[in-house]
């Protein structure tokens, strides 16, 4: 997706979450009066998600430590056309309309239109009905209009979250049973087969199966999820750089390609199957390149754990300790980072009431992550990104989160 309105800079945003989900829910609303004439029977909602620490290892089937945050999409929608397998959606996004119908889904000029970068907002919601379609589920139509709050482009996953919400609104239109995991693997296999990115599970699992105040510790090869609390007196805080990703497709492929060689070297499945001192082991059959890769991804895998144990202990400094090593990892070992990032992780290390910081999600611009002593996050966060400004001329933001829950059907 290329373009939002909500992709916009908007000063002085970080504030109140809950106000500002209530002005995009009455934007939807007021689209779904215009649009339909009616008010929307059901809503649902979808959060985006921040990763505390984890960072490509899911596709190496090893750790990851993310929350689904207080961003969402959102779908007010009605069931007015029984039997009818249409889905109309409007985007107040991007202010286009469009149709399918997920009893007629055809793949089959996907991959050239992959090819040509030609993929819109509504192949989230059409690749979704075709992945839940191939796999039996029962799903039906609707009329439905999407808005969110989770910037486009800055690696907090507004994909997963419009994925989640199609989902659960086409599975609510049939009543039909609903399993996260199960729903987060057919997202993730829409993204990959329909919109063309070979992502891991992290993102369409934590967006399906989030809670509130805890952060999620997932085993990307088992998926089992264990809840860990975040203690209250700490802050986690999202640190826009105002540079939007680019060439995340092409790097990633490359980046999952080489952990593959580095596992095939190693003899074996994935890069979940060694420690360091392994890849160590190998140093001499392995590309320098491909050794730094796997040196991040083993390492990373063990920060996680640590960082989980951090997390259930209180330890921030530890916390912060491990987000910061995390960085330089991805930083020189797995080449993800950019000036923008490198320079907003710094500006927030730097600063005495921050435990920790690191970049966030797959890199190449987008957020940083950082963790800062709750009473003292506002103005912290504001002098970083203040001083960011200075620096790079950008107008980066800062949104303060909170551990929200996963894709549901939401009462008025
Ligand atoms: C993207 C992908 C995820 C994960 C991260 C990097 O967000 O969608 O599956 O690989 O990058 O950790």
């Amino acid at each position: 997706m290329t373009r939002s309105t909500n992709d916009q800079p908007q000063r002085g945003d970080k504030g109140s979450n809950k106000a500002r989900s209530r002005t995009v829910r009455e934007r939807i609303s007021a689209a779904f009066e215009t649009i339909t004439g009616q008010r929307p029977a059901m809503w649902i909602r979808a959060p985006g998600r921040v990763n505390l620490i984890g960072e490509h290892t899911d596709y190496n089937d090893g750790f990851v430590l993310p929350m689904a945050i207080d961003r969402s999409v959102w779908i007010a929608l009605s069931f007015d056309r029984p039997d009818d397998k249409t889905v109309t959606l409007h985007s107040i996004d991007f202010d286009e309309t469009d149709e399918f119908s997920v009893d007629r889904m055809d793949r089959s000029d996907r991959l050239e239109r992959i090819e040509q970068n030609q993929t819109s907002w509504i192949d989230y919601a059409r690749g979704v009905a075709w992945a839940l379609g191939e796999a039996g589920h029962e799903i039906g139509g609707f009329r439905g209009v999407v808005g969110g709050d989770v910037p486009i482009g800055a690696g907090l996953s507004s994909s997963a979250a419009i994925e989640l919400a199609v989902a659960r609104a086409l599975v609510a239109a049939v009543d039909g049973p609903w399993d996260p995991t199960v729903m987060a693997r057919l997202a993730q296999r829409a993204e990959r087969e329909w919109v063309g990115m070979n992502c891991g599970i992290m993102d369409q699992l934590v967006c399906a199966a989030g809670q509130r105040d805890r952060a999620l510790l997932i085993d990307c090869r088992s998926l089992a999820a264990e809840p860990v609390p975040i203690p209250s007196e700490l802050a986690v805080v999202v640190l826009d750089t105002a540079r939007r990703r680019e060439l995340v497709n092409s790097a990633f492929g490359e980046r999952r390609a080489q952990c593959e060689r580095a596992a095939s070297t190693m003899g074996v499945a994935t890069l979940r199957d060694v420690d360091l001192a392994d890849v160590e082991a190998h140093a001499a059959d392995l590309d320098p390149e491909i050794y730094r890769r796997a040196r991040h991804v083993v390492t990373e895998n063990q920060r996680v754990v640590r960082a989980a144990d951090a997390l259930r202990a209180n330890d921030a400094r530890e916390l912060g300790r491990l987000m910061d090593e995390s960085h330089t990892s991805l930083r020189d070992d797995y080449e993800v980072s950019c000036r923008e990032l490198d320079i907003m992780v710094e500006l927030a290390c730097g600063h005495d009431r921050c435990h920790g910081a690191r970049l966030t999600g797959a890199g190449f611009g987008g957020c940083a992550v950082a963790l800062f002593e709750r009473r003292s996050a506002g103005p912290a966060a504001d002098e970083v990104v203040a001083s960011y400004r200075r620096a790079t001329g950008l107008d980066a933001r800062s949104y303060i989160c909170q551990a929200a829950r996963g894709a549901a059907v939401v009462e008025e």
